[in-house]
């Protein structure tokens, strides 16, 4: 007899995305008891009990005042397909049990690769695995001994370094946050260069030109490689010389997490170089992640759904507000931009150091990050969200500091 949790309840999944159509305020739930629970309740009260949780107490990433993070609102059509990926629970390390969704992965890759001049790839869960996929790739296939980084790129690249067994040399930045390429080491030919294509403090774009002066040259376009669809690809110049490149889905491409991507110029032998088989495997497993979920399907209905004009639209929509406030800081004597902003990160404070506090606190709820930058402290705004309304922000900005210098 089939057990009736594991069917599908067609008031419940109802329920749960009529719940999910709702304003729910935040704070009028009970809380989870810290008891484990002996025995299971019926799952409609389970949503009732988690509603309130899950759907309030979480930042709305799609509100008009979420400009703070590399996290964007995601399309409707991805919670509709997230809905039955969850019912399949596919496992791309067998095909068999998912050809489809094996198709949908590798359509996308097919369809995107070439736009960066790479051959093909595969999905990881976030860029943390593409970075370490591409830099394990680097020391198996040209047997790189040291990694060469900018002291502005994400940490994720120390940590495959640690877990690779590499060392890493860091190489200072400008007053822009972007690698000083005339303080790299003239011998490269053991080394992978990582150059950065949107820093996570700043956004900035490292010197791309420089890509082919080491064995191997990896891009870590977790943010803004995505900038390729838009009118502003010509920022990205350089980038198709690449050896591998990794990419965030669920930053800029609006994906769900975890979905991301390592792509490789000779995907072939890259990929060979970081295969394994196994007895039962029917295919080798290529890649560090073992079991994956069908994250292609996503992307695949993300991309049906906005096509690329409908992807550069948004994308150029987020450049364009971020370009709106970066103009506003720059004129303002009241305000310091940190540099222009590239693949919109605003980074920006106020002149008078005390008033950083109050300015923090006076912008709307999840409407700002800070990041230190050699050692001093900034705001950073990141328009990933294209339904930011940076008018509106502009408004309680000038008001804050209006207040401020009565103060
Ligand atoms: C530039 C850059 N690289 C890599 C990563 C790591 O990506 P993930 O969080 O998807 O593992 C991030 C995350 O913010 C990033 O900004």
């Amino acid at each position: 007899m089939m057990d009736e949790k594991f069917l599908p309840d067609k008031e419940l999944l109802v329920k749960a995305v009529s719940l999910l159509c709702e304003e729910i305020p935040a704070g009028r739930a009970d809380r989870v008891s810290s008891n484990f629970p002996v025995d299971g309740m019926d799952s409609s009260e389970v949503i009732d009990l988690l509603a309130p949780q899950i759907l309030a107490d979480a930042a709305k990433l799609g509100a008009p005042t979420s400009i703070a993070h590399m996290d964007p609102p995601t399309p409707t059509i991805t919670w509709a397909v997230s809905l039955w990926n969850a019912a399949l629970n596919q496992n791309l390390l067998h095909p068999a049990t998912a050809p489809f969704a094996l198709e949908a992965e590798k359509t996308v890759i097919k369809w995107l690769a070439p736009l960066f001049g790479m051959t093909g790839g595969h999905m990881t869960s976030g860029s943390t695995v593409a970075n370490l996929t591409a830099l394990w790739a680097a020391r198996e296939q040209a047997n790189v001994e040291q990694i060469v980084m900018s002291d502005k790129t994400h940490l994720s690249l120390e940590k495959a370094a640690n877990i690779l067994g590499l060392p890493v040399l860091k190489i200072g930045t400008g007053s822009d946050g972007k690698l000083l390429v005339n303080k790299l080491p003239d011998d490269l030919s053991r080394s992978v260069l990582v150059l950065n294509a949107g820093t996570t403090s700043t956004g900035m774009i490292d010197p791309l030109e420089a890509i082919g002066i080491a064995k191997w040259t990896h891009v870590d376009g977790a943010w803004a490689a995505p900038m390729i669809f838009t009118k502003y690809a010509e920022r990205l110049k350089g980038i198709e010389l690449a050896d591998s490149i990794s990419i965030s889905a669920h930053k800029w491409l609006f994906q769900p997490k975890d979905s991301a991507m390592v792509l490789f110029r000779d995907n072939e032998s890259a990929s060979n170089s970081i295969s394994f088989g196994a007895d039962y495997l029917n295919e080798p497993n290529i890649g560090v992640l073992g079991s994956r979920g069908a994250k292609g399907v996503l992307l695949l209905a993300t991309i049906l759904s906005f096509g690329k004009r409908g992807l550069a639209q948004r994308i150029e929509g987020c450049v364009r507000n971020s370009e709106i406030l970066s103009h506003f800081v720059a004129n303002d004597m009241r305000l310091n931009l940190f540099a222009n902003p590239e693949t919109a990160v605003v980074v920006w404070r106020p002149s008078e150091p005390d008033y950083f506090d109050l300015v923090l606190n006076g912008l709307p709820e999840g409407s700002v990050s800070t990041t230190r930058l050699d050692g001093d402290l900034w705001f950073r705004n990141v328009f990933a969200n294209p339904s930011a309304d940076v008018e509106t922000y502009l408004a309680r900005l000038e008001e804050i500091l209006k207040k401020s210098s009565t103060l």
